[in-house]
C-alpha cells in the first residue's frame, strides 16, 4: 500500500501528519512528535522542499492533537484499566506519545487501506490492536472488550461522517460500556454546508457530511451522556506562546471573526 493509493477522505491524514512533523522542527515544539517527523519523511522525503513547505500555518492541528492528548492522559491516569478507542487514527502516533501502561488496551481504527499503510510505518506494541474498518460498520465494536471504562477519541473524524452515523456511534459506545470519556471535534454548520467549495477539501477529494453550531448539545442524544468542556484552539495559550510570530499574527486576525475562531470545536463528554 502506498500513500498515493489512498482515496478521498483517507488522504486527509497527510496534512495533519505534516503539521506534526513541522512542529517537531520548532526550537520549542508544541507536541514534539519525533516519530511523526520520521514517518512523514519516509512517506514523502521532499515534503518540506516545496512552496510553503515549512509553513507552520497548520500548527492549529498540532494544538488540537495536544488538547486530545492532555485530556486522554488525564482520563487514563484515573482509569488504569481503560479501553481506548482511537477512531479515524490515520497515521497519528498517539499511542506512542501517550505510552499507556500495560493495563490499558488501545485500539486504533481506520479504513483497511489506512491501517495497511500504518502497519508499514509504525511498529506493533503490546496491548495495542489495529482494526481496519469503517467506523460506521457496527461489527468492529464486537471485537473490543466490554465491562471496563472506555476512552473514545475521534480527532478530525466526526465532520466526515453523517449526523445519523455520529449519533449511532456515540449512543453505541455509551450503551456498550459502564463509564467513559468521549472526546471529539466538530465543525459548524456553515463549514459543513460550504465544504464542497473548500479548496483544501477539494484537493483531497473529501467533503464534510455534518456540522454542529452547539456541539455540547450532542449530550442530549443519550440520557447517560453529559457534556464536560471545550478546549481552546486557535486562541489557545500554547499556540500564542510557541507559534512563530507570523503564525500568531495570522491567527490573531482570524480570531477577530467569531466564525473562523470557532471553525473547529474540541469537546469532551463523560458518562
Ligand atoms: C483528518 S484525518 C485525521 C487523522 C488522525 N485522527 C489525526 O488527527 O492525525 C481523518 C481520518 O479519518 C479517517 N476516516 C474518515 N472516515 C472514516 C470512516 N468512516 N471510518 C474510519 N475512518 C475514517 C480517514 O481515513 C483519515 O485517516
Amino acid at each position: 500500500m502506498k500513500e498515493s493509493e489512498l482515496v478521498g477522505v483517507q488522504k486527509t491524514l497527510t496534512p495533519v501528519l505534516k503539521a506534526k512533523a513541522l512542529d517537531n522542527r520548532l526550537p520549542d515544539p508544541i507536541l514534539g512528535d519525533e516519530r511523526a517527523e520520521e514517518v512523514m519523511r519516509r512517506l514523502d522525503p521532499g515534503y518540506d522542499q516545496r512552496r510553503f513547505g515549512t509553513s507552520q500555518m497548520g500548527l492549529v492541528a498540532v494544538v488540537r492533537a495536544k488538547a486530545h492528548d492532555d485530556w486522554a492522559r488525564g482520563f487514563l491516569a484515573d482509569h488504569l484499566d481503560a479501553v481506548v478507542l482511537h477512531l479515524g487514527c490515520g497515521l497519528d502516533t498517539r499511542v506512542y506519545r501517550i505510552d499507556p501502561p500495560a493495563t490499558v488496551d488501545w485500539y486504533d481504527l481506520d479504513y483497511p487501506a489506512v491501517i495497511e499503510l500504518r502497519q508499514q510505518f509504525l511498529p506493533p506494541r503490546e496491548h495495542h490492536t489495529v482494526i481496519g474498518s469503517s467506523v460506521t460498520d457496527p461489527a468492529w465494536l464486537e471485537r473490543v472488550p466490554r465491562g471496563r471504562p472506555v476512552l473514545m477519541i475521534a480527532e478530525g473524524l466526526v465532520p466526515y461522517l453523517t449526523e445519523p452515523d455520529v449519533r449511532r456511534l456515540l449512543t453505541g459506545v455509551v450503551d456498550a460500556f459502564p463509564t467513559g470519556q468521549i472526546q471529539l471535534d466538530t465543525v459548524p454548520v456553515w463549514a459543513w454546508r460550504t465544504s464542497k467549495w473548500d479548496p483544501t477539501l477539494r484537493k483531497y477529494d473529501a467533503r464534510f457530511h455534518c456540522g454542529f453550531d452547539d456541539p455540547a448539545a450532542l449530550a442530549q442524544w443519550h440520557p447517560r451522556l453529559r457534556y464536560v468542556d471545550e478546549a481552546p484552539l486557535s486562541d489557545s495559550p500554547i499556540l500564542m506562546a510557541k507559534a512563530p510570530a507570523n503564525v500568531r499574527r495570522a491567527y490573531r486576525l482570524m480570531n477577530l471573526l467569531p466564525g473562523l475562531k470557532r471553525s473547529t470545536r474540541i469537546v469532551r463528554f463523560r458518562f
